[in-house]
Formats: structure tokens, C-alpha cells, sequence
């Protein structure tokens, strides 16, 4: 898998631009970015404000180190060209077998079935790039009572650990 040839066209990606589009009744277009300009960020900040307390929001610094790692994925969904959703992952350096993590995900129209969407177009993609599994850190509801735990339970990953903190490692093998 090579960063630079992540591209609306292929036709997982399409495929969830063509599903999203129908859940919202909205033009819808994917963006994948291995750099983030001005109006990336501006993106990325305003998902990140409506998603995350300030505790778990990056800084510029943080974002851009984050997108050096190894084959980074950064895509923004954008209706109406509006930001609709924002991922970001990489892959696991210091881990052996390929294991691609998800660092962030935020849904502006939540409940919609769009995250879900989005989760299962990215295993696709992940399975086909010969990724061997998908890791996470998430909680078992988020501030607003959401279940978060529950969300990813349904497609497919288990709990590996539960951190001091309250924070669980999540994980999906693919085969
Ligand atoms: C987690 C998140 C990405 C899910 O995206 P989504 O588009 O809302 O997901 P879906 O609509 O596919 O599924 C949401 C599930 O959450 C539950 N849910 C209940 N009320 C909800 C609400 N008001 N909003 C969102 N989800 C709700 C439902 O159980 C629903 O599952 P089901 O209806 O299929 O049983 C989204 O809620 C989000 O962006 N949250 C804020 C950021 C965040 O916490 N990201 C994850 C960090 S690990």
C-alpha cells in the first residue's frame, strides 16, 4: 500500500461516498491528504470540537508527527463540502504482524449509521492492503452516554485491555 495512491475512485471508497451520500441526501465527496494545509485543519478542528473534550484534542504538532508515521490514512468526508467526517490512522510501527491503528474518528451527524459505514469501508480497504489487524483505544461510553464499546463490539472488534485510566484497547483480526 502506498500513501500517495489513496484515491476517491477506488471502488471501496466510492462505494462509501455512493452509501453516505444515500443516508444523507447529499452531494459527498472523499478527500485523503498526507499533509494538512490550512483548510484541513480547519476541517479537522471543527469535527474535533463537536466530537472530543480538550483533553483529547491534538495540537497542530501532534497531528502533523502523527501523519509521518508510517502509511498514514487521513480522510475527510465532506456533503455539500461541508466536513462530515474525519479519519485518521496508521500503521503500528513496533509491531511485527501488520496492524493498522485507529487513531481518531468523528461523526458529525451521529446515529445515522455513517460511522458504521465508514468502519466497515475502512476493513475492507485494510483487508485488501494486506493488513493483518486494526487496533484502538476508545472508552466504554463517551461524555454524552454514547456507547462507544458496544459500537465497535458490533463490527467485529474485542476488548484486549482495559488501561488504568478507564480506557480500553480494542482489536480486530482480519482474515
Ligand atoms: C462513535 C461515532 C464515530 C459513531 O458514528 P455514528 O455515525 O454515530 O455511528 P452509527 O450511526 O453507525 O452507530 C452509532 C451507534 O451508537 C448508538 N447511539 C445511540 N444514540 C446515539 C446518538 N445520539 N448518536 C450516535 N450514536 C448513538 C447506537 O447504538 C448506534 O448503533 P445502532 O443504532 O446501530 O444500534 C460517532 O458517535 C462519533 O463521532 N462520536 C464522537 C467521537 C468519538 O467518540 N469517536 C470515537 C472515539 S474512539
Amino acid at each position: 500500500m502506498s500513501r500517495s495512491t489513496q484515491s476517491e475512485e477506488d471502488p471501496i471508497w466510492s462505494q462509501l461516498r455512493d452509501s453516505i451520500c444515500g443516508i444523507l441526501g447529499q452531494t459527498v465527496e472523499i478527500q485523503f491528504s498526507n499533509t494538512l494545509n490550512e483548510l484541513h485543519m480547519q476541517w479537522y478542528e471543527e469535527l474535533e470540537h463537536l466530537s472530543f473534550r480538550p483533553q483529547l484534542r491534538y495540537t497542530r504538532a501532534e497531528l502533523t508527527d502523527r501523519l509521518q508515521s508510517t502509511e498514514s490514512l487521513l480522510m475527510f468526508i465532506l456533503a455539500d463540502g461541508r466536513p462530515e467526517v474525519v479519519l485518521l490512522g496508521y500503521a503500528l510501527a513496533d509491531v511485527s504482524r501488520r496492524t493498522f491503528y485507529l487513531d481518531t474518528i468523528a461523526v458529525r451527524r451521529r446515529g445515522l449509521g455513517i460511522g458504521t459505514e465508514v468502519i466497515r469501508a475502512l476493513i475492507n480497504w485494510l483487508r485488501s492492503a494486506g493488513y493483518e489487524s486494526i487496533e484502538l483505544d476508545t472508552e466504554e461510553t463517551d461524555e454524552k452516554g454514547i456507547p462507544l464499546c458496544s459500537f465497535y463490539r458490533r463490527l467485529g472488534f474485542q476488548i484486549v485491555s482495559t488501561y488504568e485510566d478507564g480506557d480500553i484497547r480494542m482489536k480486530l483480526v482480519l482474515d
